[in-house]
């Protein structure tokens, strides 16, 4: 596992942007680059920076593929914290994309299972995920694969737990209650089936998640632990998420995998 230390929230965000950028740019295969993508409020920088760039003609997104991870059952389109509604307002009205590229979790299914079970079969078709870029709960959690999920979890109906539901809230005029109890997600064995996997984790709230990620044990108490069984996991975050790493941890990173950006 890579860890990329970054002075603050721009410059991870950057980092990333580039990072992916860069994915899409050396992929001369014909088939499309098939990128996976998630939401919440750490992604927005990225996504900020993939419009600059795909109007500055720096990367186009006309034979990128995407998915997203997860999306909350219940919401129509619609719904402004809908996942279909964020990924369109922050990313995807604002790029070259074809819309029949575009691939996010139907919430307003009828069929939860089938949708989830077609969802793996069409990543599957595209012969799976070259670059999932994704985010962390306070929790670890990956996706909505909340604490205690397995780590082989395929595409499936998830329970939000309470802190989820009150940490989601923000969105939801602070009131859980109003916050879906249940979503579609990826499961963690979709996340690390994909050829690389790129986690966002940024700010104080997630300095101990970060620690779980890196230093901890793989577990699914922490699913984004699971990451450390990846071979090519890069996790990019900015200073104030390293607060709970161990002071050899972080010099290890730093020098390692920072050295250019110090
Ligand atoms: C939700 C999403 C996750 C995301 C997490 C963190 O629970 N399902 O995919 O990583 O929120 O969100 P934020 O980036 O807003 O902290």
């Amino acid at each position: 596992m890579k860890v990329i230390i970054q002075k603050d929230y721009d410059r991870m965000c950057q980092w990333a942007a580039d990072h992916i950028i860069e994915a899409i740019n050396s992929h001369k295969e014909e088939r499309p680059f098939v990128l996976g993508l998630p939401t919440g409020s750490s992604p927005i920088g990225v996504y900020r920076k993939l419009v600059e760039a795909n109007k500055a003609g720096k990367v186009t997104f006309k034979n990128v593929v995407t998915f997203n991870m997860d999306e909350y059952l219940g919401l129509p389109h619609e719904h402004d914290q809908s996942y279909w509604y964020f990924m369109h307002d922050n990313l995807f009205n604002h790029i070259d994309i074809p819309a029949e590229n575009i691939n996010i979790l139907n919430g307003m299914t009828d069929d939860p299972e089938g949708e989830c079970a077609r969802y793996e079969e069409k990543i599957a078709s595209y012969g799976g995920i070259d670059l999932f870029m994704g985010g962390s709960g306070v929790d670890g959690h990956i996706a909505f694969n909340e604490p205690y999920t397995s780590l082989n979890s395929r595409t499936g109906i998830r329970d939000l737990t309470e802190d989820t539901r009150i940490v989601n809230s923000r969105f939801f005029g602070n009131d859980p209650e109003k916050v879906p109890a249940q979503a579609l997600s990826v499961g963690v064995g979709t996340v690390c089936d994909s050829r690389e996997v790129l986690i966002l984790i940024n700010g104080h709230n997630k300095a101990r998640a970060l620690a779980h990620c890196v230093e901890g044990g793989v577990s699914s108490k922490w699913t984004i632990s699971a990451l450390q069984l990846h071979n090519n996991a890069v996790i990019a975050c900015d200073e104030a998420a390293c607060g709970e790493l161990k002071v050899d941890t972080y010099r290890y990173f730093k020098d390692v995998y920072s050295r250019e950006i110090l």
